[in-house]
């Protein structure tokens, strides 16, 4: 299978799948990183891995369906197209050109804290438990059909930072995961129930205060 990768910035989650494919754990390959920003350092992870890239801006472009085909034709055939801190929002028109085939990481158990700074809206919310989301893109921005969460606790001292770096842990493992399964056609679309083939589904991993019960 050939991905074809979108980022705007860091691209820890790039270095997840990059590393998962050289290690031989991930059965596919990276044709093109796209990222919309030119000094994203996710360009120096492909430099480094001879992953080829190309640098897409929408200023460059006089309109976002301009700017979204020249992305579509850099992506070419490529089998999945995976979000990885792509910081912009995607139209229809996009979308409809890979349909189900677009996959994204969202720092929150969706549908809780959609949009920006998640891991904020969860420290701001007080909720106890955030997580993170790999799920397919629909024009629903961060909600469309989950295919994975994983959950972390949030702690009565995190700042955005900590949390965030707690989510990020479980970001590199579900990511790659999500990937796999999709490669090893053993994800299954009904509606907005997604269901991995053979996978383990069972008991939280996390379960922060309950101290008897
Ligand atoms: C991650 O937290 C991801 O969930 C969000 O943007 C961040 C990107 O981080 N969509 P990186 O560029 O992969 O390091």
């Amino acid at each position: 299978m050939k991905l074809g990768v979108l980022v705007s910035g860091r691209g820890s989650n790039l270095q997840a799948l990059i590393d998962a494919i050289e290690s031989g754990k991930l059965p596919c390959s990276i044709s093109i990183v796209i990222s919309d920003r030119e000094k994203a350092y996710a360009l120096e992870r492909c430099k480094r891995h001879n992953v080829p890239y190309a640098v897409i801006k929408r200023k460059d472009f006089s309109s976002q369906e301009a700017f979204e085909e020249e992305m579509i034709k850099a992506l070419g055939d490529v089998d999945l197209v995976v979000l990885a801190g792509f910081m912009r929002i995607l139209s229809a028109h996009f979308i409809s050109a890979f349909p189900m085939k677009i996959i994204n990481i969202h720092p929150s158990l969706t549908p809780a804290f959609w949009g920006k700074s998640a891991q904020k809206q969860a420290l701001e919310y007080g909720s106890k438990i955030t997580g993170c989301t790999v799920h397919f893109v629909t024009e629903e921005l961060d909600r469309g059909p989950v295919i994975v969460q994983a959950c972390v606790p949030v702690l009565p001292d995190d700042t955005e930072e900590t949390l965030s770096e707690r989510i990020l842990a479980y970001e590199h493992r579900i990511l790659p995961q999500a990937v796999r399964w999709i490669c090893e056609g053993r994800v299954k679309v009904n509606g907005r129930n997604v269901v991995v083939e053979s996978a383990m589904y069972g008991t939280l991993p996390v379960n922060p205060q309950l101290e008897v019960f």
